[in-house]
């Protein structure tokens, strides 16, 4: 079944962002002139994407209010004869459909996915962080989904290597590696001591589930910080199903810490050539 929904969780609290997060959502933190949402969902839509089912919460809702028409807008746009500008406003909500549900107490992340459950019915999906940039020309999550289909409908987890000394940051997979950057997951631990974890192959936020996901994320309990853990209920899943973690190609940008925010930025400003000159211009002054 060709996958059309995506799930993108954007109900947690933002606290490595506060004081800014407390009234702005940190997915619309731009990078450059973009917020870091936009990214997220050009990357759903260049993998096929056609529903985008926002997990949100109170307080976010200049998220989907930023994928609707603003009419006013467009028509002084295009009165003032900056037609250009109009139609790129226009367009970016245009290519999807915008769902929204609301997370009513940020219990984790297994929660928030738990909660997308009746819109996105009997079919797969993927999930993409609302945090988290993956930059190919082959986007990371249509690398999963072609797994997904070459597997017979698998679960896949996109995968990224990691040195041993960050694996507190991720939930990180066992797996046996298959070749060809592919694994097949036997367990998976949210956030272990470098010593403890199992390998440097973490999971940074993009998946193809099936809708058996909500199976398992129905039985688990609180887990690590007292929240529902997406890794336990993979970890579950993983028990009783194949499921395929893939490594994938690409720049991935951590934008929900200030110092992948920072790096994004950078990499944004100097791939334009007069933003690029200013960055360094910049740089070389207050260096
Ligand atoms: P994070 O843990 O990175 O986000 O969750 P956070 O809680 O917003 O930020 P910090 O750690 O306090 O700075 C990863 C993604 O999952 C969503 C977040 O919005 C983020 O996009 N999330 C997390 C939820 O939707 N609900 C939750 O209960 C927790």
């Amino acid at each position: 079944m060709k996958i059309k929904k995506a799930v993108i969780p954007v109900a947690g609290k933002g606290t490595r962002f506060l004081p800014v997060t407390k009234e702005i959502p940190k997915e619309m933190i731009p990078i450059l002139n973009k917020p870091m949402i936009s990214l997220v969902v050009e990357e759903a839509i260049a993998s096929g994407i056609t529903e985008i089912i926002f997990v949100t919460a109170r307080g976010k809702e200049s998220i989907a209010d930023y994928f609707d028409r603003n009419q006013a807008l467009e028509t002084f746009l295009e009165l003032a004869d900056k037609k250009s500008q109009a139609s790129q406003i226009r367009e970016i909500g245009e290519k999807v459909e915008i769902f929204t549900v609301r997370q009513k107490e940020q219990l984790g992340l297994g929660h928030a996915i738990k909660c997308a459950e009746s819109l996105v019915g009997d079919e797969p999906f993927v999930v993409l962080l609302g945090d988290d940039l993956m930059e190919n020309s082959y986007p990371a999550t249509k690398q999963l989904i072609d797994v997904h289909e070459e597997k017979k409908g698998s679960a896949v987890i996109g995968l990224i290597q990691v040195p041993q000394e960050e694996t507190s940051k991720y939930g990180i997979i066992d797996g046996v590696d298959l070749g060809d950057d592919l694994y097949e997951l036997k367990s998976m631990v949210e956030k272990p001591n470098p010593a403890d974890a199992p390998s440097d192959l973490a999971v940074p936020g993009r998946y193809v589930f099936t809708p058996e996901i909500f199976k398992y994320l129905e039985k688990i309990e609180k887990g690590k910080g007292g929240e529902y853990q997406l890794t336990d209920a993979i970890k579950l899943m993983a028990e009783e199903k194949k499921v395929f973690g893939k490594k994938m190609e690409g720049q991935r940008f951590d934008t929900g810490s200030m110092e992948g925010y920072i790096e994004a930025t950078v990499a944004f400003s100097m791939r334009d050539k007069s933003l690029k000159e200013a960055l360094l211009n910049a740089v070389e002054k207050y260096k």
